[in-house]
């Protein structure tokens, strides 16, 4: 039986426990995960996925890894905790999250004074304030997304795309934590969720999120989100990241650009919900960002079945950048800013 409250990621005891987000909504299931390549394994296949969520479980994969580490040197633990560190760095390329926490981790490591076992407990500590964090980074974007959605009609009708979610973060999630806090203050009528090909985060996962609470969804295939704007089905856009370049311009699930064209097209604003901590200072634009790709059997394959004839080429990009001009606000813990005033507004906040 599922929680009321999701939670993707939890430290139980002296392990950590994982949603397998590639059985639902099919199958609530618990995975139990005692090592760090464990962890790699399950963000690489994305029992655990979507930005926030992937940084917390890699946070706690640092630990993982230290705990099996068995130098007594302090040198010597640090120069494994490094390889640990590589390991799950290599896991998925784009989410910035991932990165980040795994540097936070590093930090907190080199930065502690005394034993290796000290250490090792201030790794425990660290990744428990990072998913902490998170949980309140969350409520805080939800909070400021809600002051920024537009004043008209009265109640909203939102469409997302992928799952920004409770599952994609430490909890409550993104643009997920925008739609929960327009839901518990009146302000929604109903969630249009993009069904997501290829791997289906929004039919699957957003769907379920929503039903759990009982806020309104209606799943469409990505194809119909023209067809809904047009119609005037749709009052805002608001979408999660991956990661945001310093212009402003920003990554997220593959299907997200063309929704913001058309969104721009029927002058419908578009929302990016995401933490400070997608934002990566160090790239100018969006031209920069590495953009994963993934095995083509997400694309030929649903379910047991080949919907493909033999011989096909595939190209199979897990994200796509859309350019900041198409974005009318970036919302994140600290409020909404215009792309362009990221920069000056909020560089000085990454910690
Ligand atoms: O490939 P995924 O499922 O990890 O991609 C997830 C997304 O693109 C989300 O929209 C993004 O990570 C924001 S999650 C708060």
């Amino acid at each position: 039986m599922p929680p009321n409250q999701v939670y993707p990621v939890v430290w139980d005891r002296d392990r950590v426990l994982l949603i397998d987000q590639t059985r639902l909504p099919g199958e609530y299931a618990l995975v139990d995960i005692h090592r760090c390549d464990d962890m790699a394994r399950a963000i690489k296949t994305m029992i655990v996925r979507g930005a926030p969520a992937i940084g917390v479980a890699a946070a706690y994969g640092i630990y993982l890894g230290a705990r099996e580490i068995e130098a007594t040197n302090r040198e010597q633990f640090l120069a494994r905790l490094e390889k640990v560190a590589e390991q799950l760095r290599a896991t998925r390329p784009t989410a910035v999250n991932l990165f980040w926490a795994i540097e936070q981790m590093l930090k907190t490591a080199r930065q502690t004074l005394g034993s290796v076992e000290y250490l090792k407990e201030a790794l425990l500590l660290a990744a428990k304030q990072i998913q902490e964090d998170d949980l309140e980074t969350c409520r805080s974007i939800g909070d400021h997304g809600l002051a920024a959605l537009p004043s008209t009609p009265e109640k909203l009708r939102l469409l997302t795309h992928c799952n920004a979610g409770a599952l994609a973060t430490a909890g409550y999630g993104t643009a997920l934590g925008v739609v929960r806090s327009a839901w518990a203050a009146n302000r929604l009528e109903r969630v249009y969720a993009d069904e997501t090909r290829p791997r289906l985060q929004g039919a699957k996962l957003t769907a379920w999120e929503c039903a759990q609470e009982g806020i309104p969804v209606t799943v469409i295939t990505d194809n119909m989100a023209a067809h809904c704007m047009q119609r005037g089905m749709i009052d805002a856009v608001v979408v999660g990241a991956d990661r945001i370049a310093a212009n402003g311009d920003a990554a997220n699930k593959i299907g997200t650009y063309s929704v913001a064209l058309i969104a721009k097209a029927h002058n419908i604003p578009f929302f990016v919900a995401a933490p400070v901590s997608t934002i990566d200072f160090q790239i100018s634009d969006g031209s920069q960002i590495p953009i994963e790709e993934r095995d083509p059997v997400e694309i030929y394959q649903i379910g047991e079945t080949i919907i493909c004839p033999p011989g096909i080429e595939y190209y199979n990009p897990a994200f796509d950048v859309t350019p900041a001009e198409l974005i009318t606000a970036i919302v994140t813990e600290f409020g909404a800013f215009a792309p362009n005033q990221i920069q000056a507004r909020l560089h000085q906040r990454v910690v």
